[in-house]
């Protein structure tokens, strides 16, 4: 399509969606980081659930920088503050990506919100797949909390949550999850 026809954002949104990209990618390293802790403890399902969020993180900000290219804005690729390195535990790292689920949700709506202000109903509407995807993960997140919760979190339960981790992982592959 024609640059002519394009139309621009507002400055406020050009810096919202830059920081959402910013958001994207530190959860994209913040799961990479996790991961590579799963592994080195063994946890082969946790890690690799863990590597693929990792991905899915990526893709989230891809899509990000493409919309703005695509609305003739030139997307700020940031600067990643390291992610920690040493989690508590299993159970305390996926608690801790439920939170930061929650806190991606939160600044998604903040966006829509904007969008709303400012009638810009192209990036509204292109929010809406952040919004799903948002509703989405917590719920998978909070399933797996459950899971853990019965299946308890002393040194035996470990292979159990790991291969739980690791069905989940297969469904969501096949796409059913
Ligand atoms: Fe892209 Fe899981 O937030």
């Amino acid at each position: 399509s024609s640059r002519k026809n394009k139309k621009m954002i507002s400055k406020n949104l050009v810096e919202a969606l830059n920081g959402q990209i910013e958001m994207e990618a530190y959860a994209s390293f913040l799961y990479l980081s996790m991961s590579a802790w799963c592994e080195s403890k063994g946890l082969k399902g946790c890690a690799s659930f863990m590597r693929r969020q990792s991905t899915e993180e990526n893709v989230h900000m891809l899509k990000l920088v493409d919309y703005m290219l695509d609305v003739d804005t030139c997307p700020t690729v940031p600067q990643i503050k390291q992610p920690p390195v040493d989690f508590e535990s299993i159970v305390t790292l996926m608690n801790d990506v439920y939170i930061h689920e929650k806190k991606v949700t939160k600044s998604i709506h903040q966006l829509v919100e904007l969008c709303n202000k400012e009638d810009d109903f192209a990036t509204f509407n292109f929010l809406q797949w952040y919004v799903i995807e948002q509703r989405e993960e917590e719920s998978l997140m909070r399933d797996i909390l459950d899971k853990i919760k019965l299946i308890g979190d002393g040194p035996q339960s470990l292979y159990y949550i790991d291969k739980e981790l690791e069905a989940i992982n297969a469904l969501q592959n096949t796409g059913v999850q």
